[in-house]
């Protein structure tokens, strides 16, 4: 029997138990954000639906990243006006990156809108649910946290032995093309001790095994306090019981000789770094603003193989910045073949509002943009596939997340140290086993893998 929890009484107003349905757009920052959100709100008697029609609570978590993540969010939205018509009582809110620069605009323009809040305010959902409920109409709040610190406490509602955790937030690099410094605001970190003591907790009272360290620009980490990402992976790599310690995102510019040395001697630390480069072309890059030059980056990549010879190295390109020339273009076509990345995440430029690309001058059309998109990631391919086969008859620690069917056969699902996902074909239950997986199989996108051997059986 599915029995239902008492009513909370906050003030005056009642909370009789209710679902609240999200939809999460963008990057892990926002995927964590709604999880910081859901947990704040099982406080006032709300638990998670995935049936958007029956819920009394619906949210878009917002990303204004690239046009197309805009659009995804406007005709979802879109759609919701006729859910509001049909019962008054269901309450709409917008958060995220949207709701951030575009919050009043959006409450006057779309009449299902109850509320919509920004992204440095997400803890105080349970006010704004409270005032919403209490019949306060139609409000907006996207004000920033103005404090120096930055004190946060992890919060997780999924029952896996993997984490997210928030270290930095913000970003000052203002980037040429990047939305982000303005929807996220200025860099503020959090000091190392609560950290690892967040840390800490969570692999002793919540079974986490793996942690993803959060930031938009993670490795300039500290900076205001005198502390690192290089001193606060050093000291979890003490914390008994963690396993592995990935972070993410982080920018060339801010990569140091101290965090290069981690890679080599971190215990725990993954094989795997996201590195964005965004182009090959110097001339592209300084118009981008991005404060690097190839030379620069492609010396990191030496230096990071050196002190980890397992390292796997991933990155970010934009194809047709304002006015690339096909020259500037062949120089990320020539970067990929120098970088030998293991995979990337590639995209048409996106002119984003307030941003000083935005304000370029530009000569190229959308046309050449999706050529050259098309071009790099074919290139990319041939040689994913190359490095990739590579794999074969090689061993891998692999964390195996779960079962789903590929092609009509149930296979497991896992991913290494490395961050390359590996399919197992195998009866056993090993939902959230450690293992040691031999690879038979690899192209360009996905690995085949059988264990080897068990090395920690877990059940969540
Ligand atoms: N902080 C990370 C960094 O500095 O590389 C990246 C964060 S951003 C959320 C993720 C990626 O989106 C960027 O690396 C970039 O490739 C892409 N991106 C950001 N703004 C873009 C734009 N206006 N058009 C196309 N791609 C964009
Ligand atoms: Fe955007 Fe640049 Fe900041 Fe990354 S470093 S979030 S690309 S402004
Ligand atoms: Fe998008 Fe905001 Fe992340 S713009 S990529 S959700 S920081």
């Amino acid at each position: 029997m599915n029995e239902k929890n008492p009513v909370i009484t906050l003030g005056d107003l009642e909370f009789p138990e209710r679902t609240v349905w999200m939809k999460t757009y963008g990057c892990q920052m926002n995927y964590h954000d709604s999880e910081r959100i859901f947990s704040e709100l099982e406080k006032l008697n709300f638990k998670q639906s995935d049936d958007q029609a029956s819920a009394d609570l619906l949210i878009f978590n917002t990303c204004a990243v690239r046009d197309l993540a805009n659009q995804k969010f406007y005709s979802h939205l879109g759609e919701t006006k006729r859910i509001k018509e049909a019962n008054k009582e269901k309450k709409i809110a917008v958060c995220g990156c949207i709701a951030q620069t575009d919050g009043k605009e959006l409450i006057k323009k779309y009449p299902q809108l109850d509320f919509a809040f920004g992204t440095d305010v997400i803890d105080s959902i349970n006010d704004f649910v409270y005032r919403t409920y209490a019949g306060d109409e139609k409000f907006h709040v996207n004000t920033w946290d103005k404090g120096s610190d930055y004190s946060i406490e992890t919060k997780i509602t999924h029952g896996t032995p993997q984490a997210f955790v928030n270290i930095i937030k913000g970003c000052d690099k203002f980037c040429s093309y990047c939305i982000v410094p303005f929807t996220r605001g200025r860099e503020k970190s959090r000091r190392l001790k609560e950290v690892v003591d967040d840390v800490r907790k969570l692999v002793e009272f919540s079974g986490i095994e793996e942690i993803t360290l959060l930031g938009q620009n993670v490795n300039s980490y500290g900076k205001d306090n005198k502390e690192s990402l290089a001193m606060l992976i050093q000291a979890l790599d003490e914390v008994n019981g963690l396993e592995l310690i990935r972070y993410t995102t982080s920018h060339p510019y801010d990569v140091s000789d101290e965090l290069i040395a981690v890679h080599g001697s971190s215990k725990k630390l993954s094989n795997h770094l996201h590195l964005p480069v965004q182009s090959g072309s110097n001339t592209v890059l300084q118009r981008m603003l991005r404060e690097y030059t190839v030379e620069h980056y492609l010396g990191l990549l030496e230096k990071l193989r050196a002190s980890n010879p397992n390292i796997v190295i991933s990155s970010d390109i934009i194809a047709g910045f304002p006015n690339e020339t096909e020259k500037e273009h062949r120089a990320t076509l020539a970067l990929l073949d120098q970088a030998q990345f293991d995979f990337i995440y590639s995209y048409a430029f996106s002119a984003r509002n307030g941003t000083k690309a935005s304000r370029m001058k530009d000569i190229l059309d959308k046309d050449i943009r999706g050529r050259r998109l098309r071009e790099i990631q074919k290139y990319q391919l041939d040689i994913q596939k190359e490095n990739r086969s590579k794999m074969v008859g090689e061993t891998y620690r692999v964390l195996i997340e779960r079962k789903g069917s590929m092609k009509g056969i149930e296979k497991w699902k896992g991913r290494t140290n490395c961050s390359r996902i590996v399919h197992i074909e195998d009866d056993r239950d090993l939902k959230w086993a450690w293992a040691d997986v031999e690879i038979t199989e690899a192209t360009a996108l996905s690995c085949q893998g059988k264990i080897v051997k068990i090395i920690k059986s877990k059940l969540h």
